[in-house]
């Protein structure tokens, strides 16, 4: 993550501009008084930087929360308030000059936004979840030009790899996403995959709940799969291999094929670890055989007035409200000039979403974007609105 360590931290005022960055505001912890967040605009992305203050150095960095797409951004970002506040820099991992050509230029990258806003693509669509290096879907995007590949992974530097491979390759088939590959699933529309690749999945035997493959995945993999597409799963794990079955196996009218070593065109870095351990590879294929209702996800994500005082917002701090369908955690609080903002996790659990809340007097809004809309989100917001308008 790119980072400056500074001797001290200086505030400039807020609203300034410096080198084609903006930043907007300032925002102060109430329970860690060395941490603030400051807003940040660099061309489409909006984003926080975060500073924590040390007694003998302190911290600027992103705010993981709302990485932009471009680390570039980042970077610009870091040196221009570094420029504008006479800030010391003691010591950095951001280049001075140097930018990153492929994730600037690559348009192979892209936001949730773009595929949760009425995504449409004129070709038949394969998606892979967790491509890790890409071997696969590099491969099957060079070997297949016709078919729209969507390549979803949620490890940066296997990300950025990919990228570099596409512009080196010349690829216009292949849409990269940095993101949760299960909730993605969810947000898609129906009937419209060809094919959806779990390759090796991490098998998180100790927190199953982190697994891709699981009853809503299949739920939402037969909803997007057209008639006669597949979920291809490929897994060395004996034990993944087992609860998968089981998972697939409880749907109604389903088809299942089975394999065991079975070879395929292009064996996966992962793949080629195992076969010289002498693994054996479990591969399950689902195919689908049903067309599905359209998506519909009715409600948006509009605020009533809010009538909480912003005393009584900032005492939801650290609360967690349940309720059927999802929760809300109140994670962490801030002040703003002209208001406050809350950290916060809503949705589902074993998918929820972390975003900002600004409120400032009756108006409240998410930032830096709405939550996507998600059967569970739409659920949090409903309730959110309910404890803020009191
Ligand atoms: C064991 S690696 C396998 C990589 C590749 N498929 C292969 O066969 O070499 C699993 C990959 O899935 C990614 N991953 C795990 N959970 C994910 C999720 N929910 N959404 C997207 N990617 C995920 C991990 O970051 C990791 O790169």
């Amino acid at each position: 993550m790119p980072h400056l360590h500074i001797s001290e931290f200086k505030e400039i005022k807020f609203p300034a501009q410096e080198g084609g960055v903006s930043f907007n505001f300032i925002a102060d912890n109430i329970n860690h008084e060395e941490e603030k967040l400051i807003s940040v605009t660099v061309e489409d992305d909006v984003f926080f930087l975060l500073v924590k203050e040390e007694e003998n150095r302190s911290l600027l960095k992103t705010d993981k929360l709302t990485r932009p797409a471009s680390i570039y951004n980042v970077h610009k970002a870091l040196l221009a308030y570094a420029k504008l506040a006479e800030l010391k820099i003691i010591s950095s991992n951001v280049p001075e000059h140097q930018k990153n050509v492929h994730l600037e230029e690559v348009s192979a990258l892209k936001k949730i936004e773009y595929f949760a806003s009425n995504f449409q693509i004129d070709k038949e669509i394969r998606v892979e979840v967790g491509f890790g290096s890409g071997r696969h879907l590099l491969h099957q995007a060079a070997n297949n030009p016709d078919i729209m590949f969507i390549g979803i992974e949620i490890h940066r530097p296997s990300i950025e790899q990919v990228l570099k491979q596409i512009t080196i390759q010349n690829l216009n088939n292949l849409l990269v996403l940095d993101y949760d590959a299960r909730l993605f699933m969810e947000l898609i529309p129906s009937n419209i995959v060809g094919k959806i690749y779990v390759h090796f999945p991490v098998p998180w035997d100790k927190k199953p709940h982190r697994r891709v493959i699981s009853t809503s995945f299949i739920k939402e993999a037969n909803r997007v799969l057209k008639v006669g597409g597949k979920l291809e799963l490929r897994t060395d794990s004996e034990n993944y291999y087992a609860y998968s079955y089981e998972t697939f196996i409880s749907f109604n009218k389903t088809t299942l094929h089975i394999n065991k070593n079975k070879d395929i065109a292009i064996s996966s870095k992962y793949e080629d670890r195992w076969k010289k351990m002498e693994k054996n590879i479990y591969d399950i294929t689902m195919i689908n055989e049903e067309e599905s209702e359209l998506l519909s996800l009715d409600g948006d994500f509009s605020f009533f007035d809010v009538k909480l005082s912003s005393d009584d917002i900032l005492k939801l701090d650290k609360n967690i409200a349940k309720f059927d369908g999802g929760f809300i955690h109140f994670e962490r609080s801030y002040r703003l000039n002209d208001g406050v903002m809350l950290r916060i996790s809503i949705g589902s659990f074993d998918r929820p979403e972390h975003l900002y809340l600004i409120v400032k007097g009756n108006e409240a809004k998410y930032f830096p974007s709405l939550p996507l809309k998600s059967k569970s989100n739409l659920l949090a917001h409903e309730y959110l609105n309910g404890i803020l308008h009191g």
